[in-house]
């Protein structure tokens, strides 16, 4: 039994040790892949620190604060150490991994400089791709098949291959935000999907095919864009047929991480919100998909979402009823991947009498987005390894990482970076057996 500030507390679960090497197979060898693959590869190295990922730099406390522990992370839990990371991935271009991050131009040329025999070595397989989703790309070093099952297959096989080289793989999606997709009857069940496969179902984009033949494999798959991908009830149920954990989608980087610590400020204290309108210039390959209507209505849904389930307007329509919310995102090529994000908020007090906030934050997108990469792709294996979680599908306690989080059918998503960070963490603690910390502290005053 846990104190007061301790849940309960239950055995441990009998995770499987990170043994051997992890193989990451990464969709899209873009901007966030590169500076992920160089980061980790330049902290190996002890060039340089991994900041940003909570698994590498995060503590855990546990027990009491008067018990002063709290561990690292990365020691607490089997996670896999980064010296046991393999890469491999797809690209439409068959650029290497140093000539991809020179064109991205998101770390300086003497770092990479310093990488370049490693990050060569690191060379595309050719991608699933149709230009039909992807509107503002045009590949070369694409795969062709007759229909959509055969380029699964051939996804599958290069699954298989790349599994004989490696102990365990897990799949991350870091490619480009694929048009607007509404779910049909094709998404309903794997039998369904299977069907539209042979068909050539237009409903299925390419990131639903690599999803696909990674949870067939028993992958687990996470995906950094908004594209509909495995938030669909046919991937769920392959996620938890073959134990191939998914989560929600679209890293939670720069002005939505920023909303998600505003808004529940101001929430918690009564403070009402008239408007927030949100603009962005962005100059990198990402910014010029997003410059698609099409891909940008697929961003705009996930950015838009997150305000409305923290604010809750219909538990507090005096403050939040009324809201205007507007998104922009402007492709404009000089910042490249230096993003820069202004938020104006009208945000109104006691007695209804306006004020405003502004926020201006110059971000590097990469940046913030390569670790979070990393920690979903070392968390997805834990929960692959871990009894409880491997089979449940959805793992909710990933949610901190994403724009869109997902959740079990008939829940809301919790977007408050606070939550989902206690939310984390107290997955952590309840497979390693730990009591989990709620706060209440009342016996420090008994
Ligand atoms: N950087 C951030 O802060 C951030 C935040 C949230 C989401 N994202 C998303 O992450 C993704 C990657 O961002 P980026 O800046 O690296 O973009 P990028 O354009 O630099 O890289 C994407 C790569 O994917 C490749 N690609 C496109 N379709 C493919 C396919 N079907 N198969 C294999 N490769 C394919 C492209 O050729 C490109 O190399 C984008 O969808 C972006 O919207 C980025």
């Amino acid at each position: 039994m846990g104190t007061e500030e301790q849940g309960g507390q239950k055995a441990a679960d009998k995770i499987e040790p990170a043994k051997g090497k992890l193989g990451v197979m990464v969709v899209g060898l873009g901007a966030v892949a590169t500076t992920m693959i160089a980061g980790v590869e330049a902290v190996r190295r002890g060039l340089a620190k991994p900041i940003g990922s909570l698994t590498q730099m995060g503590t855990i406390r546990l027990g009491k604060r008067t018990d002063s522990k709290s561990p690292l992370i990365k020691d607490y839990v089997p996670i896999a150490g980064l010296n046991d990371l393999v890469f491999t991935g797809w690209d439409i271009f068959a650029d290497n991994v140093y000539e991809s991050a020179a064109h991205a131009k998101v770390l300086d040329e003497k770092t990479l400089t310093q990488l370049k025999p490693y990050l060569e070595t690191i060379k595309p397989l050719p991608a699933v791709f149709d230009q039909y989703y992807v509107k503002r790309l045009n590949g070369t070093h694409v795969k062709k098949g007759k229909n959509k099952r055969d380029l699964a297959n051939q996804l599958i096989a290069d699954i298989r291959a790349f599994k004989k080289t490696v102990d365990r793989v897990v799949m991350i999606w870091c490619a480009s935000t694929e048009i607007f997709i509404e779910p049909t009857a094709v998404h309903q069940s794997i039998e369904a999907f299977e069907k539209g496969l042979k068909n050539d179902d237009i409903a299925i984009a390419p990131s639903q095919i690599y999803a696909y033949a990674a949870l067939s494999e028993g992958v687990p798959f996470a995906n950094g864009a908004q594209n509909l991908t495995v938030d669909t009830p046919a991937m769920i149920e392959l996620s938890k047929r073959n134990a191939a954990p998914i989560c929600g989608k679209d890293f939670k980087t720069g002005q939505t991480l920023m909303k998600t610590v505003l808004a529940p400020a101001f929430k918690a204290r009564m403070l009402g919100v008239r408007g927030w309108f949100s603009t962005n210039i962005l100059g990198n390959r990402d910014g010029e998909v997003l410059d698609d209507p099409q891909s940008f209505k697929t961003k705009e849904e996930s950015k838009l979402g997150s305000l409305d389930y923290i604010f809750q307007p219909e538990l507090y329509p005096d403050l939040y009823k009324d809201l205007y919310h507007k998104i922009r995102i402007n492709y404009y090529p000089p910042r490249g991947d230096d993003k820069e994000a202004w938020d104006n908020i009208d945000i109104f007090g006691w007695l209804g009498y306006p004020m405003q906030i502004k926020v201006n934050f110059l971000c590097r997108d990469s940046i913030l987005a390569a670790p979070i990469a990393l920690d979903l792709v070392l968390f997805l294996d834990l929960a692959k390894r871990t009894p409880s979680l491997r089979s449940i599908g959805i793992q909710e306690w990933l949610s901190f990482y994403l724009k869109s989080p997902q959740t079990a059918a008939g829940l809301y998503p919790e977007h408050d970076l606070f939550i989902q960070s206690m939310k984390l963490k107290n997955t952590l603690r309840h497979i390693m057996g730990a009591g989990l910390i709620t706060h209440l502290g009342l016996e420090y005053y008994d």
